[in-house]
C-alpha cells in the first residue's frame, strides 16, 4: 500500500527472539553445548514430525486423489496399466474426426490403451484423395497424440482392396504401371513414418472368404499373389523396423480361410519375405465359437511369428438386453485369455472403444452396442469383466 507523503519513515522493528523470549535465572540456564545439542535434538525430532506429517499428508491428498478419481471415473488405472504387467499391449482404433474434436474421447482413450490403430487415416482413400494430392494431416495428429501419451501406433493399412481413392480404383492402369503405383505408396507412406510406427498391417484381407483362394483385388487381378511379398519387401525397404503383418477377419477359429491364411504365411516365412505376423480382426457376434481360437493363434507363433487380436468387437441387436451384455463380456474375455495364454500374442485391440464412434451400425443396420464403453463413455460390462481379468490372471 502507498505511504501518505506527512506519514515519517519508521524503521521496521526486525523481530528477534531476545526481544519476545524473558531469560531463566542464571542456575536455570544450561550451558550453551548442552543448549545447541537440545536445539538440534528438538530440530531433528521436528524435521521428523514434519516429513512424517507431510508424506502423510501427501500419501492421504494421493490416496484421496487417486480414490477420487476412482471414485468419479470409477476407472483409475486404465487397461493400459492393469494389462502393464503381463507385457500385452491393450489397443483401440482412433477414429479421426472424434480424435479431433472431442475432449472426452481423447480422455478415455490416452487413460485405457498403450497402442492406437489408425481407423481410416492411413488408409489410400484418406491419404491420396487426388492423384499426387497428399493429405497427411489426420495421420499426423493421430501418430503426434499416440507420441504424447507414450502409446504405440499401429500403422492400418497399406495393401486393401477396399478404401481406394476414386482415381485408382476406376483408372485404367497397365500391371507395370499399377506396381509402381503401389511400391511408390509403400514407400511414402511407411517412409514418411519410419521409426514412429511400430507395426503395419501391410496387406488386409488377402483371402477370399469361402478360404478356398485369394481375394479377387485390383492388386490380385494385375499382379497375381506375388503381390504380398513384394508388398511386404517394400513396406521393410521403407522401414527395416517395422513389424510387418498381414491382416484379416472371420480366420480366428481354425477353418477353410484360417488355414488359407496359414498356408500364405508359412510360405511367406519359407521364402524369407520379411513377415513378422498376423493379424486376427475378430469381428463377432453373439455365439461366435471360440474353441480353437487358442490352438489356431498357436499354430501361427509356432511358425516363428507374433500374432494379435487387430480388431476386436462384438456387435449385438439392438436395442440389447443386459443377458446380450454378459455374452458380450464372456466373448470379449475369452478372446483375451486365448491370447493371454500364447506368449507371442503381443496386443489385443478394440476396432473402436464407444459405441458413438462404432463402425458397426453403419455397416450391420439394426446392430450395434459393440464397444467396451457406450456412446457417453460408461463402462459396459465387457469393460469390467477385461479389467477384472487383467488383474486376476496376467499372463502366465
Ligand atoms: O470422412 C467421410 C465423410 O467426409 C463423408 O461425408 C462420409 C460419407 O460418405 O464418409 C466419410 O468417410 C467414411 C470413413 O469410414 C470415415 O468415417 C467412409 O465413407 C467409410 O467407408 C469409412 O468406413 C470405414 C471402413 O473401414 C472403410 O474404410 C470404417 O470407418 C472403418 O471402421 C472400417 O474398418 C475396417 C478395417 O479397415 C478393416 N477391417 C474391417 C473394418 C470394418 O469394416
Amino acid at each position: 500500500m502507498p505511504k501518505r507523503p506527512d506519514e515519517p519513515t519508521r524503521r521496521r522493528k526486525v523481530w528477534s527472539l531476545s526481544m519476545r523470549v524473558p531469560m531463566p535465572p542464571r542456575h536455570l540456564r544450561l550451558p550453551v553445548w548442552a543448549l545447541t545439542s537440545a536445539t538440534v535434538v528438538v530440530v531433528l525430532i521436528g524435521a521428523a514430525v514434519g516429513v512424517a506429517l507431510l508424506s502423510g499428508a501427501a500419501m492421504t491428498s494421493e490416496t484421496t486423489r487417486s480414490s477420487l478419481n476412482e471414485r468419479a471415473t470409477g476407472l483409475g488405472n486404465g487397461l493400459r496399466h492393469r494389462a502393464h504387467a503381463s507385457g500385452l499391449k491393450i489397443g483401440a482404433a482412433a477414429q479421426p474426426t472424434a480424435l479431433a474434436g472431442n475432449e472426452g474421447y481423447r480422455t478415455v482413450l490416452s487413460r485405457e490403451f498403450d497402442s492406437v490403430t489408425s481407423e481410416n487415416q492411413l488408409k489410400w482413400d484418406i491419404i491420396e484423395p487426388s492423384r499426387g494430392l497428399f493429405d497427411w494431416s489426420s495421420a499426423d495428429a493421430l501418430i503426434g497424440f499416440a507420441e504424447a501419451n507414450g502409446q504405440s501406433v499401429r500403422g492400418h493399412t497399406l495393401v486393401w482392396h477396399d478404401a481406394l481413392p476414386g482415381w485408382l480404383a476406376n483408372g485404367s492402369f497397365s500391371p507395370e504401371e499399377l506396381r509402381n503405383l503401389l511400391r511408390d505408396h509403400i514407400h511414402a507412406v511407411v517412409g514418411r513414418y519410419k521409426g514412429r510406427v511400430d507395426a503395419w498391417d501391410v496387406v488386409n484381407e488377402a483371402v477370399a472368404d469361402n478360404g478356398g483362394r485369394l481375394r479377387r483385388s485390383p492388386w490380385m487381378d494385375a499382379l497375381g499373389p506375388g503381390y504380398i511379398a513384394d508388398a511386404l519387401r517394400w513396406a521393410h525397404e521403407a522401414d527395416p523396423a517395422a513389424r510387418l503383418y498381414i491382416n484379416d477377419y472371420a480366420v480366428e477359429a481354425a477353418n477353410m480361410k484360417s488355414d488359407a491364411l496359414y498356408n500364405i504365411a508359412a510360405g511367406l516365412r519359407r521364402d524369407g519375405v520379411p513377415l513378422h505376423g498376423v493379424g486376427f480382426q475378430s469381428h463377432l457376434a453373439l455365439g461366435a465359437d471360440l474353441t480353437t481360437l487358442g490352438a489356431n493363434l498357436r499354430r501361427f507363433a509356432d511358425l516363428g511369428l507374433d500374432v494379435a487380436i487387430t480388431e476386436m468387437d462384438v456387435r449385438l441387436p439392438l436395442p440389447a438386453t443386459a443377458a446380450q451384455h454378459a455374452e458380450q463380456a464372456d466373448l470379449y474375455t475369452r478372446v483375451l485369455q486365448a491370447c493371454l495364454a500364447v506368449e507371442r500374442c503381443v496386443s489385443y485391440t478394440v476396432w473402436g472403444f464407444t459405441d458413438r464412434y462404432s463402425w458397426v451400425p453403419y455397416a450391420y443396420p439394426g446392430w450395434g452396442d459393440a464397444c467396451l464403453f457406450d456412446g457417453d463413455y460408461q463402462p459396459k460390462p465387457a469393460y469390467l469383466q477385461l479389467r477384472r481379468m487383467l488383474v486376476d490372471s496376467p499372463r502366465r
